[in-house]
């Protein structure tokens, strides 16, 4: 049986003037995460926000906050978007000088850890520690940018670890993010992603409309 599919809507297209209010708009309308994109303008060039925001936001909500770092070096700052109130905290392995103490100091925070891969990043990079990861987070467009165009060619990918996790009788959730659509939406899902990111689709179809958005996501 496949896992059901869950929705974590990017703030990085909401309405930073009234984040709050778009994250508390996310849960009415049936988001299962919040995915929340922290840029370093160095690991990526494009600067988002920073622990502070998370905190403010944390006591809006009970969602679980999908923490995507996309920052180098990672280790300094884990500390404090664990306090901030982040739940998954995912990093990406070229952020680090060394991935398993990345993970044990996600995990030493109590926190649940994803590892993340760029759409040229080679499933080698990771694939000895899809043990001791709770979700591996396919990159669909390069980081840094909403609003890019979907890369189909991470399909293959995707569907690669899926049989990896199978195969190890894993729980790995694998989600996948950039560029998700209407229509591209069910190819993620038959290639193993469980948990859909999105930005754009989700705050600018159907005049911004987010359950409708949310719903047809899920359900495509
Ligand atoms: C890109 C971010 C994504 C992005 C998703 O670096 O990690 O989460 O904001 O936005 P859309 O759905 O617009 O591609
Ligand atoms: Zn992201």
């Amino acid at each position: 049986m496949n896992a059901p599919i869950k929705i974590s809507p990017s703030i990085l297209s909401a309405n930073f003037s009234k984040l709050g209010e778009e994250v508390i708009a996310l849960e009415k309308a049936g988001a299962d995460y919040i995915h929340i994109d922290v840029m370093d303008g160095h690991f990526v060039p494009n600067l988002t926000i920073g622990p502070e925001v998370i905190k403010k936001l944390r006591p809006l909500t009970k969602k679980i906050f999908d923490v995507h770092l996309m920052i180098a070096p990672v280790d300094n700052f884990i500390r404090d978007f664990a306090q901030a109130g982040a739940d998954i905290i995912t990093f990406h392995p070229e952020a680090t000088p060394d991935v398993s103490n990345t993970i044990k100091l996600i995990k030493n925070e109590g926190k649940k850890v994803g590892i993340s891969l760029k759409p040229k990043s080679k499933i080698e990079l990771i694939e000895k520690y899809i043990t001791q990861v709770d979700l591996i987070l396919v990159m669909s467009v390069e980081p840094g940018f909403g609003g890019q165009k979907f890369m189909p060619e991470v399909l293959e990918k995707t569907k690669i670890i899926k049989e990896l996790i199978t195969k190890k009788n894993l729980k790995t959730e694998i989600e996948i993010d950039g560029g998700i659509n209407f229509e591209n939406c069910s190819l993620a899902k038959k290639a193993g992603a469980n948990v859909l990111v999105s930005g754009s689709t989700i705050f600018k179809e159907n005049q911004g409309n987010l359950e409708k958005n949310i719903g047809i996501l899920r359900t495509n």
